[in-house]
């Protein structure tokens, strides 16, 4: 059943509507039990065949977007889901053939899912703690068929409540599970959690895995005792091999900014990377209808701006483009105290790599002249404004004087050239005030409004008063 023949620029509303009638449910926020039920039932086969005939063509995620607009717990469980380019990026760092994939806290897979594309023939294990966010991930799973275990499990206490196997889009429940150590770690964990949940989660990452392990965390600089306890100890087991720092609006639910840490096991020497990307964004669009309140917001698409990578960017930052924006330290040369905030503050660092300032002045100049070109095109504007406003002042005035010239010229005829006062009424009460005969000139107003003495000519018309 196809409902919406649009398969590019679905808009999150309109999608979640589509999805309610698919499966003909009361509302999206059962959507969840739906999926359960299907795979306890054995209809999960169906389930997904409605669904990929709807989304058709459409490469978005729209199971990772309606779980994020509608059920996330952003509140307890930090439910931020990750971007397509933010996972994208970390898919493209990994530089080995990996066997086997473990994503930490794995929320509706968008890691796993970009990692897949690039090593669709590795093993994946997913480790998620919410049972409401696990059957958007199975079917997230499934449909982009990847060969997975879910554990839905507590990563910090060791819990595990259920454990899946999904294996060419047919899902499974296994008894148990045992975690070991994986070829790549991923990890995008709540952050900031009590009781030194940062810690525990990096922790968690370098203990499993076998080369690299990427976790996505808040910016430095690391605030926490502990923390920075345990940043030192990788330093000093040179294991953090660089730190990205991501730009700004990157997810679409919090603003909070992000760095990404990369761990590696097998360094060939003590360097540790320092990549500012913050200036490498593109913007993205992300269309949305209004679903609260009156006709003016539900009656309205929204087109909310984002930042993300593009290609470009991503292919730079993966490789370590070693462009003015990336430092090169050594690990033994810094303490986890002193990793900055913001690299281009930094005045003289140790092995500052200036490898491309041509670029640098090449884009300083590309912004230069954008600004240029706009004053240029706000003065040009000015000026014309300007030139308009003389012109039809001046024709204006021409107007007036011409006016006036003509009413001279009828007024001081030859046979009319003496004028006299006259007493006239004018309102009720009566007000009697003295005005020119011929022209009808107030001398009384305009006598006392313009200080005048005696008058011999009127100066309305200009004729002499006799
Ligand atoms: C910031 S979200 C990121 C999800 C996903 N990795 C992504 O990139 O879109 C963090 C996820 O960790 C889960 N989580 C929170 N505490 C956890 C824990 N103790 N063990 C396992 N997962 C946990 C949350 O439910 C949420 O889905």
């Amino acid at each position: 059943m196809k409902i919406s023949n649009e398969t590019i620029k679905r808009e999150l509303y309109s999608v979640t509507q589509d999805i309610i009638k698919l499966f003909n449910l009361e509302s999206i926020h059962d959507l969840g039990e739906y999926i359960k039920n299907s795979i306890d039932n054995g209809n999960f086969e169906k389930l997904l065949q409605l669904y990929v005939e709807w989304l058709g063509d459409d490469t978005t995620d729209w199971i990772q977007a309606v779980y994020q607009y509608n059920q996330a717990d952003r509140d307890k469980l930090k439910q931020d889901y990750t971007p397509q380019s933010l996972s994208k990026l970390l898919a493209k760092m990994i530089k080995c053939e990996p066997e086997t994939v473990y994503d930490v806290c794995s929320g509706s897979g968008s890691l796993t899912l970009q990692i897949h594309k690039q090593y669709p023939n590795a093993q994946y294990i997913l480790h998620e703690l919410d049972d409401n966010v696990i059957p958007y991930l199975l079917l997230n799973l499934a449909l982009n068929n990847v060969n997975a275990t879910v554990i839905n499990g507590d990563v910090l206490s060791g819990d595990t409540f259920k454990v899946y196997y999904v294996h060419n889009k047919h899902i499974e429940q296994l008894d148990h599970y045992e975690l070991t150590k994986y070829d790549v770690v991923v990890s995008n964990p709540p952050f900031n959690l009590k009781n030194n949940g940062n810690k525990k989660f990096l922790k968690h990452v370098v203990d499993h895995s076998i080369n690299q392990g990427m976790i996505i965390l808040y910016k430095p600089p690391i605030k926490d005792k502990e923390e920075i306890k345990y940043m030192q100890h990788l330093l000093d087991k040179n294991l953090l091999y660089r730190i990205i720092y991501n730009p700004d609006r990157l997810f679409t639910s919090t603003t909070t900014i992000t760095s990404i840490l990369e761990i590696r096991h097998n360094k060939q020497n003590t360097s540790l990377y320092l990549q500012d990307c913050t200036y490498y964004k593109s913007e993205e669009i992300r269309h949305q209808n209004g679903q609260f309140g009156g006709n003016s917001h539900t009656g309205r698409t929204y087109h909310k701006k984002f930042n993300c990578y593009d290609d470009e960017h991503i292919e730079r930052i993966a490789n370590i483009w070693r462009g003015p924006r990336t430092i090169e330290w050594s690990t033994n040369q810094i303490k986890a105290e002193e990793i900055p905030s913001n690299l281009m503050n930094i005045s003289n660092p140790i092995g500052l790599l200036y490898g491309d300032s041509d670029e640098i002045q090449k884009a300083l100049d590309e912004k230069q002249k954008a600004l240029d070109e706009k004053q240029k095109a706000l003065d040009e504007k000015q000026k014309k404004e300007y030139q308009e406003a003389v012109m039809k002042m001046a024709r204006a005035l021409l107007s007036v004087d011409l006016a006036k010239e003509e009413m001279r010229k009828k007024l001081i005829t030859p046979e009319r050239k003496k004028a006299k006062w006259i007493i006239k009424c004018h309102g009720f009460p009566p007000e009697p005030t003295t005005v020119c005969s011929e022209c009808g000139f107030d001398r009384d107003f305009n006598v006392r409004a313009r200080g005048f003495g005696k008058i011999k000519y009127c100066p309305g018309c200009g004729r002499r008063i006799i």
